[in-house]
């Protein structure tokens, strides 16, 4: 056990606090949250100190020492204190209707609550920030995220105003997009530029909700919708969020990893997302097997026949760190577990087992695995 909980303290910290922001919007809403929290606090402390005040003040007295008990009453007390035989059975003072208490009840709260209505409508403003047309030398990165059961698709439009476009294996340009799945990598601000990430959400199913605490607040992805978020941060790291909309059987497990790197690593990574699949002889047998399954219905490997948009792509497979949208680590052993049967993996997932031979199984491990 105790092993146990040393290991997982050399896991990666998940930190998920909304207070410990790295980005605009995300200070945005800490101060939000902040000042709302401290408003809400207050009247709180007011409204059960005046409540405990009372039940301590006014609390029935045993009718022993009643003479102490009905002065602190006070006088008002006198025209009640005739009728009810001891003096701790008394009523207090019953007051009706004050025209200055009304009207203070009425509009502190009024105030309190168009307060908290502006500060709300500045930081929306602040949050929810249309993205701008990409422009040459914008320093900006523009990626659609597609909320999917159970996993995020990323799709790289635009860095620094060119649109990003991936190479086909004759060494040009092709008209595809560089896409890849639940791992975003974005670059950092950094010698005072700022590059900005815009994202725009949509969905492919049903509702999904895309948040990183510490770099944005979460937005919907809603089907048949488009909506956008942005952040920016000077450091560099893994950030962690996850779906914030229940969507299913595996909602819980549609985690979002962010990646903000310095601009060069960034810079070399989204080069090699954009080449085509390595192609390696020694895989021949894999890349066969593979190419002869039903993988390709679901799943694109750039430079292969297999063109499926349905699952992940996975022309950069190894290059992803997790698994199954977060959940395990991208380890041969595992990849070998999700090949032979995701639903042990990740019960309800769309892909079935496809009742692969052994052999046909490992080729596909192995061939996966050239997936630089
Ligand atoms: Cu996607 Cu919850």
């Amino acid at each position: 056990m105790i092993a146990l909980l040393l290991a997982n303290a050399d896991g990666p910290i998940q930190n998920l606090s909304i207070f410990d922001p790295v980005s605009p919007p995300a200070e945005s809403i800490r101060s939000l949250s902040v000042l709302v929290l401290a408003i809400t606090a207050f009247i709180f402390i007011a409204v059960e100190g005046i409540l405990i005040y009372a039940i301590i003040r006014f609390r029935r007295r045993p009718a022993t020492g009643s003479a102490a008990g009905a002065n602190a009453m006070g006088p008002a007390l006198s025209p009640e204190a005739g009728r009810g035989g001891t003096a701790g059975e008394t009523e207090p003072p019953q007051v009706y209707g004050s025209k200055p208490i009304e009207i203070a009840w009425t509009a502190a709260p009024a105030l309190i609550v168009f307060v908290l209505v502006l500060v709300s409508a500045r930081t929306l403003w602040e949050v929810n920030v249309p993205p701008p047309q990409p422009k040459e030398k914008d320093n900006a990165l523009f990626v659609t995220v597609v909320g999917r059961q159970w996993w995020w698709e990323y799709q790289y439009d635009y860095y620094n105003g060119k649109p990003i476009r991936a190479v086909g294996t004759d060494g040009k340009e092709t008209d595809l997009p560089v896409i890849t799945a639940n791992e975003l990598h974005v670059p950092a601000s950094a010698g005072g530029v700022s590059r900005r990430v815009f994202l725009t959400l949509k969905s492919a199913d049903v509702c999904h909700s895309f948040g990183v605490p510490r770099l944005a607040g979460k937005t919907d992805l809603i089907p048949g919708r488009v909506n956008a978020m942005w952040f920016q941060t000077d450091q560099p790291g893994l950030y962690v969020g996850q779906c914030y909309e229940y969507c299913g059987t595996q909602h819980a497990n549609m985690l979002i990893r962010v990646y903000v790197d310095s601009p060069d690593v960034f810079e070399a990574w989204l080069a090699n997302e954009r080449k085509p699949a390595v192609e390696d002889l020694e895989v021949r047998a894999g890349r066969s097997a593979f190419l002869g399954q039903s993988c390709v219905n679901c799943h694109r490997v750039r430079g292969t026949p297999a063109r499926g948009s349905y699952g992940p792509d996975l022309t950069h497979l190894k290059k992803r760190e997790t698994l199954a949208s977060g959940m395990v680590d991208n380890n041969p052993v595992n990849l070998l577990a999700w090949v032979a049967d995701p639903q042990k993996v990740k019960p309800g997932c769309l892909m079935p087992a496809f009742g692969l031979s052994d052999r046909d199984r490992n080729n596909i491990v192995r061939y996966l695995l050239t997936l630089r």
